[in-house]
């Protein structure tokens, strides 16, 4: 008895003529393609990252990402303008603050950078989803993500002390008024702090996207230059999780989601798809994954080689995210992906 055609065990040109299946017939036309196409973008799941710097400051591009600045405040609107004006779903925040001390103190400062880009922007547009990155690496000198204490002759980052940072950051953010708070400095108990602070703080509506599976990657290198947020010593391997680890990547997702997050990260995003899809099929709650700065460089510098289509890559890129089960994505190329899906 011949197997049913469409079983995994099947194909192959023989038995495709004996049987008369033809998959090239749904391939023919730009219509029939449309009509059985498993995954569809769309611009409302694209997050868009801004840099913000103070008021006053030159924009700045920044050189290992071409097309990226760093916006001063007062001039905000123009990239989330942008953003608003595409249909793209969000705008994610990053600070480079005027001056870095050991705390980070500018963090969770009433006047810092992203503080007065929230408020700025919120009065503008209210409908604007604005989404915050918290986390101390860019306010610190020492360019760490946390809060150091020397243990055993050697500094690291103390855990419990940072939490106290970065929920007090996230209460800063959510009176600016954020929608969306996304720690991302890999601390144990991360979220649930930040949980806890924004409820005593009568912020429980504020959510949180958390940066679970955030592995330590060298493709954070152009974020790190755009946001001068480099380590000064050592490297961020005792706190961010190891690229070799997928079921460890499920533990850190299944512990923000007991502790509170809304939505849960996969950070970068194509060398761990196959993390995307492990995080979609075993958590109900939206997955978000983040196509970080080094992928974003790399799409840049081959295009500008002509060795690549950069509109064709980019939207290709995209949509495997997508298919890898990414119900957000962030992404660099955010507003010029939306106007693409626009034109069509
Ligand atoms: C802050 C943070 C980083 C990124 C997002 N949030 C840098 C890092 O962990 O070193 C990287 C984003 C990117 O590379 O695009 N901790």
């Amino acid at each position: 008895v011949e197997p049913a055609p469409g079983r995994r065990d099947m194909g192959g040109a023989v038995v495709g003529r004996e049987t008369g299946v033809r998959p090239r017939r749904l391939r023919r036309t730009p219509g029939l393609r449309a009509m059985v196409r498993e995954t569809r973008l769309s611009s409302e799941q694209l997050i868009y990252p801004i840099f913000v710097q103070p008021a006053g400051v030159a924009l700045q591009p920044v050189e290992s990402m071409p097309g990226v600045m760093r916006w001063p405040v007062d001039r905000v609107d123009e990239p989330a303008g942008e953003a608003l004006e595409t249909g793209v779903g969000a705008v994610l925040l990053f600070g480079i603050p005027p001056a870095k001390d050991a705390r980070g103190s500018g963090a969770d400062d009433p006047e810092g950078v992203v503080q007065q880009a929230v408020r700025r922007l919120k009065a503008r547009w209210p409908e604007l989803v604005v989404v915050t990155d918290v986390c101390l690496c860019e306010y610190t000198e020492h360019g760490h993500c946390g809060i150091l204490r020397e243990r055993r002759g050697t500094m690291e980052v103390d855990n419990d002390k940072t939490l106290e940072r970065l929920a007090a950051t996230a209460v800063s953010h959510a009176e600016a008024g954020a929608d969306i708070v996304a720690p991302s400095s890999m601390m144990d108990d991360q979220v649930r702090a930040i949980r806890q602070a924004l409820d005593a703080a009568g912020w429980e509506d504020v959510a949180v996207m958390a940066y679970s599976a955030k592995f330590a990657s060298a493709f954070y290198g152009p974020f790190r230059e755009a946001a001068g947020s480099a380590p000064a010593f050592g490297d961020r391997r005792a706190y961010q999780m190891d690229p070799a680890n997928a079921r460890e990547a499920l533990r850190e997702v299944a512990l923000d989601v007991a502790q509170g997050a809304d939505i849960v990260m996969v950070k970068p995003a194509l060398a761990y798809l196959d993390v995307v899809r492990a995080v979609r099929e075993a958590m109900a709650l939206p997955v978000a994954a983040y196509n970080v700065s080094g992928e974003y460089a790399m799409v840049e510098a081959a295009a500008r080689q002509g060795w690549i289509d950069r509109r064709a890559v980019v939207l290709e890129s995209l949509t495997a995210m997508a298919r890898a089960g990414a119900d957000l994505i962030i992404t660099y190329h955010a507003v010029e992906a939306a106007r693409w899906l626009r034109e069509g």
